[in-house]
């Protein structure tokens, strides 16, 4: 199997990476899941992320993204919080038990939540 992705030219060679992203996004609305992505440089994680992507999108699911940043790596989750920032404004649709995780309510530059340190102490939420 060959995939294009963008310009990049077609995806050779990994049609069993390619075919285990599919049947785990095909599962993920039952049972979730999660899948680590690890390899040498060059080796092709961005392209089969891509491809991951586009896959996702096919099947009508939202795709976020999150990029570690050498700056933040004192700051507990803020990657995660990246991640989520976008649904900040979803929050009211979700089920109250959900909506009081204090995480989700944090809100960067409001001051609203707040985001605990790798020692545990609470600091306003950027
Ligand atoms: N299976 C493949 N078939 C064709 N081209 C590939 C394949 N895997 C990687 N490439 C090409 O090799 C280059 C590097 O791929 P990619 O950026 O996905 O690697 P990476 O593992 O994400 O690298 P890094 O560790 O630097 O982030 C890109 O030009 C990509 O198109
Ligand atoms: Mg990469």
């Amino acid at each position: 199997m060959s995939i294009a992705a963008g310009n990049a030219g077609p995806l050779l060679g990994r049609d069993a990476e390619i075919g285990l992203l599919a049947s785990l996004l095909d599962g993920i609305a039952d049972s979730g899941g999660a899948l680590v992505l690890s390899g040498e440089p060059g080796i092709g994680k961005s392209r089969l992320l891509a491809v991951a992507a586009e896959f996702a999108r096919e099947r009508g699911l939202m795709v976020l993204s999150t990029t570690g940043v050498q700056s933040e790596a004192h700051l507990a989750f803020a990657g995660l919080h990246q991640l989520l920032r976008p649904l900040r404004f979803h929050v009211a649709d979700l089920p109250a038990a959900r909506r009081a995780r204090r995480g989700l309510r944090a809100e960067p530059g409001t001051g609203a939540g707040a985001i605990p340190d790798r020692d545990g102490r609470s600091r306003p939420a950027r």
